[in-house]
């Protein structure tokens, strides 16, 4: 039976796709550093996969985790456009370096595919919308730079070596357990859990900025018929996983405070530095070469999105009443 790996597998997208595998009775191997992912996304199927608390800088335990591996979803990095503008040396450490150290375990264990979790940021701010694979990518931040390197890495690493490289440029993902409580979270998350308790969101610009917000489920899937493709069809491919519409994020704004009963407005700051202003996907080659096809919508995934913050909200909420409870029990019976 194959073995999968998933790295970043405690993060949002990692963790996505670890459930899935999981979900299909498939054998995986996960590993994670904690450094934004959080454990409590792969509560319910630790007991199911061989979990190791590793960082991509740590190359012997990366060659033991690739050893007997046929295929990994590399989803590990450190994410976030402006994280990377206001320190790209961490992010270029893990994401490049890292990369690169996860493609040579991969290498010597003999892994036969790498998913790779590319980014449509590479685009940049060129003319012309639908972003296409075959447009010379045009990267503005580090980050971008960064996940670009990473996908000629890729490349590279399909025609010297024979490996099957498949990079997956994603288009603005959300969903439930993306983190939304980092000045570095995506602007989906942030704004649910801001408008669900109340406060008041910041847009950076116009507002009139457009993404191609994709939800998560849309991204598994991506990555599950990518990685069961035939070689012919995807090795040493780029392609966009995306929705193929865009949305402002002022919209986004007015979706999300129609379903959390919001009633303020959003705070408009100046332009985030590094930022692309328009991004939209053309899909169809990852149609044609392994039958992708997005299943949920904005509108549906943004509903989902929502429902799971509130019923997240609603469970730590409850865990705090009791903990208040037994605290409150305890400190009467010391009383007695
Ligand atoms: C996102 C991903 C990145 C991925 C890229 C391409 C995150 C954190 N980043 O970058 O990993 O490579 O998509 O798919 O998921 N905004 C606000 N207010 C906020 C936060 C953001 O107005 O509080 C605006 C930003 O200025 C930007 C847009 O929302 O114009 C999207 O920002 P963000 O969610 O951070 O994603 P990207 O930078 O597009």
């Amino acid at each position: 039976m194959a073995v999968y790996l998933v790295t970043g597998a405690a993060g949002f997208i990692g963790s996505s796709i670890t459930h899935a595998l999981v979900e299909r009775g498939e054998q995986v191997r996960a590993l994670d550093n904690f450094s934004t992912g959080l454990r409590s996304n792969l509560a319910d199927v630790m007991d199911a996969i061989d979990f190791r608390e590793v960082d991509l800088r740590d190359t012997h335990e990366l060659q033991l985790a690739c050893e007997g591996v046929d295929c990994i979803f590399h989803q590990a990095a450190l994410p976030s456009v402006p994280r990377s503008v206001k320190d790209p040396r961490s992010s270029h450490e893990a994401n490049i370096n890292g990369t690169f150290n996860l493609l040579e375990a991969a290498r010597a264990a003999g892994v036969r595919r790498v998913l790779y979790a590319a980014s449509s940021s590479a685009y940049g701010n060129q003319p012309g919308l639908p972003r296409v694979e075959t447009m010379t990518p045009a990267p503005i931040a580090p980050y971008p730079v960064q996940k670009l390197a990473g996908e000629l890495y890729m490349q590279s690493y399909w025609r010297v070596y024979g490996m099957e490289t498949v990079c997956l440029r994603y288009f603005n993902i959300f969903g439930p357990r993306q983190r939304p409580d980092s000045p570095y979270s995506g602007v989906m998350a942030k704004f649910c859990l801001q408008m669900l308790r109340g406060e008041r969101p910041t847009i950076f610009g116009d507002g009139e900025q457009g993404r191609d917000f994709t939800y998560i489920e849309n991204a598994v899937q991506a990555n599950l018929l990518a990685a069961a493709a035939p070689a012919e069809k995807v090795a040493g491919r780029v392609f966009n996983v995306a929705c193929g519409e865009r949305h402002t994020i002022r919209e986004t704004f007015e979706v999300i405070a129609g379903l959390t009963d919001y009633a303020g407005t959003p705070e408009f700051v100046p332009d985030r530095l590094g930022d692309v202003r328009d991004s939209l996907a053309d899909i169809s080659a990852a149609r044609e070469a392994f039958g992708y096809a997005p299943l949920v919508g904005f509108e549906v995934g943004l509903q989902r999105t929502v429902d799971w913050y509130r019923s997240e909200m609603a469970r730590e909420e409850r865990e705090l009443d009791l903990i208040a409870e037994e605290w409150s029990k305890g400190k009467c019976r010391g009383c007695n």
